[in-house]
This record gives C-alpha cells, structure tokens and sequence, in this order.
C-alpha cells in the first residue's frame, strides 16, 4: 500500500486538532460503511475562515485529510472554503490509495456540514 510523505506527515503531526467551544459552525459527518467520524469547527469573520479546528476518529487517511482540509480553508471565504472537493484534498496531499479515497471525502462533507451550521446559527438569529 502507498501513502505519500504528505500523507505521513499529516497523519503523524495533524494540524489544527480540537475545539472550538465557541464555533460559528460546527460539523459532523460519518461513514456509515467504516464507522469513522470526523467532526469541524469554525469561527467565522465576516465571511472569512478566521478558525477551524478538527475532530477525526477514524482511519489515518481521515486524519492526513482533515488536517489538510483545514489547512486549506483556514483564511479563505467562506465561497473559497465550498469550492474545495475531496479531489483537492487527495492531489494536495499527493494522492490517496483507491479504497482510501472516501476518506476524503469525508472532509469535503465536513466542511459543508460546518458551513451550513453557521448559515443556519446566523439565520436563527436574524
Ligand atoms: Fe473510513 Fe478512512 S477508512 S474514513
């Protein structure tokens, strides 16, 4: 089996790992096939990814995933943030194996889930 040095790297030190206790938007998905869980948290500004903090309790591809996912929306909009797929999540950490794509996706989920937490908070507000 083949994972890349970014892969390993991100699995063995994962950035942005944790909480944030008080998230403009929170996320959780999983995959019901391997049971794994990934969960994400933002603080928004003014439509800019100010924070983001991940959860994973899942398989080292989710891990290197989330980490990199995080890494990519942190400071972009929230448009920016919506715009990335799995696929930029595996070419980012130069490529997945196949069965460890949905891995990746995942992250991609979590992100949306994040993100329409947050627009459901602030509708709930207005
Ligand atoms: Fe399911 Fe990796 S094996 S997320």
């Amino acid at each position: 089996m083949y994972y890349s040095e970014t892969v390993m790297e991100h699995f063995t030190r994962p950035r942005n790992v944790g909480v944030i206790a008080d998230a403009d938007g929170v996320g959780e998905v999983g995959n019901a096939v391997c049971g794994d869980i990934m969960k994400m948290y933002l603080k928004v500004d003014e439509e800019i990814i100010s924070e983001v903090r991940f959860e994973t309790f899942g398989c080292g591809s989710a891990i290197a995933s989330s980490s990199m996912a995080t890494e990519m929306i942190k400071g972009k909009t929230i448009t920016q943030a919506l715009a990335v797929t799995n696929q930029n999540v595996v070419d980012a950490l130069g490529g997945l194996p196949p069965h460890k794509v949905h891995c990746s996706v995942l992250a991609q989920e979590a992100i949306k889930a994040a993100i329409d937490d947050y627009y459901e908070r602030r509708g709930n507000r207005q």
